[in-house]
């Protein structure tokens, strides 16, 4: 077969292989078949040392034009090739962003931690700093160091599991008040939230439940200061208009000691099934930090005075929310807590 007769036919070979590549992978096979190190085109190049000398520049014209014209004709079908296999790519990753999103259940904050959150954004936009104690207690911070030793008639009031002579689940986030006067001195005003344990159940007690307790001790501090305090704790939590009134009350580590009502916010005072008919609802204890307990601290009750409070957390709930059962809020039954979105 003389050159010419060559060329044509890898030529046509060409052609009709390249005719035959389904992907861009297959075609540089067959681009290796021709210009390959080994291939057809390459080993007609090397025989050029067979052919007497004279004739070597234009047979190598010939075959470079050769090799560029298939060289040139392999780019364009895998240029095609490429294209073809990038928009089937695309084809296959296409995303539908006009489909509507699937419906993620989505939780809801539990009542307790709702009103927690409340609580906590009312009383550090006056100021007020976290401290969390320790839901184990001593004996000594739970009660002695809130003026109510051992043999105090007030420890009636609260039902103590204890764990040892000395250690106890604590009754009250009111601990917490010692652990931070012992501490920091004045001035200190601080919320307390927390667990607290009692071995009380029924309807609206829970042998465990949660409280937010309030110090304030300062130089100049009077119950004026915690009256101010309450009434805006009681528009922001219960809505404006909402009034506060102090009863005379009994708490050990408090002298004065009250018992603060908040007017009822589901008639306007006028008397309804919510607060019985009395217009106001109890909402929280309080009172002027007892001196004996500023001294137990070593802050010199002369110069310092204080006043404390303390709420139940899940008594709020029930009320601002109208749950009439306390075990509502410890089942966890999502038809009951999907609910509360705010
Ligand atoms: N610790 C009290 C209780 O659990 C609530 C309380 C009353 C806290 C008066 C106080 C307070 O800080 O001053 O019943």
């Amino acid at each position: 077969m003389d050159v010419n007769e060559k060329i044509n036919d890898i030529e046509k070979q060409v052609d009709c292989e390249v005719g035959k590549a389904e992907s861009s992978k297959g075609l540089f096979e067959i681009k290796m078949r021709f210009l390959g190190k080994t291939g057809e085109i390459s080993s007609l190049m090397k025989n050029m040392r067979d052919v007497p000398p004279e004739q070597r520049p234009t047979l190598g014209k010939i075959l470079n034009a050769l090799r560029q014209r298939v060289e040139a004709k392999f780019d364009e079908i895998e240029l095609k090739l490429k294209e073809r296999e990038l928009k089937k790519k695309y084809e296959d990753e296409k995303i539908d962003v006009t489909l509507p999103a699937k419906n993620l259940p989505c939780g809801a904050y539990h009542p307790n931690t709702l009103i927690r959150n409340q609580l906590i954004s009312v009383f550090a936009g006056m100021g007020f700093e976290i401290f969390e104690g320790p839901e184990i207690e001593n004996d000594y911070y739970n009660f002695t160091a809130l003026n109510t030793p051992k043999d105090h008639p007030a420890r009636d009031m609260q039902d103590t599991f204890y764990i040892s002579d000395d250690l106890l689940l604590r009754t009250q986030t009111s601990a917490g008040q010692i652990r931070v006067m012992e501490n920091k001195k004045p001035p200190i005003k601080i919320l307390s939230p927390g667990k607290v344990y009692r071995s009380d159940d029924d309807a609206t007690h829970s042998p465990m439940f949660s409280q937010m307790e309030g110090l304030v001790v300062d130089k100049g501090i009077t119950l004026c200061d915690l009256k101010g305090m309450l009434d805006e704790f009681a528009r922001k939590i219960f809505g404006d208009g909402v009034k506060t009134r102090l009863r005379p009350s009994y708490f050990p580590f408090t002298e004065p000691s009250v018992e603060v009502d908040v007017s009822c916010f589901e008639c306007g005072g006028k008397g309804c099934r919510l607060c019985k008919g009395t217009g106001w609802i109890e909402i929280l204890g309080a009172g002027m930090v007892n001196r004996r307990v500023l001294e137990g601290c070593a802050i010199d009750p002369d110069e310092y005075t204080g006043f404390a409070f303390g709420m139940g957390i899940e008594r709020i709930a029930m009320l601002k929310y109208g749950i009439n059962n306390m075990k509502l809020l410890f089942e966890g039954d999502t038809r009951f807590l999907k609910q509360f979105k705010d």
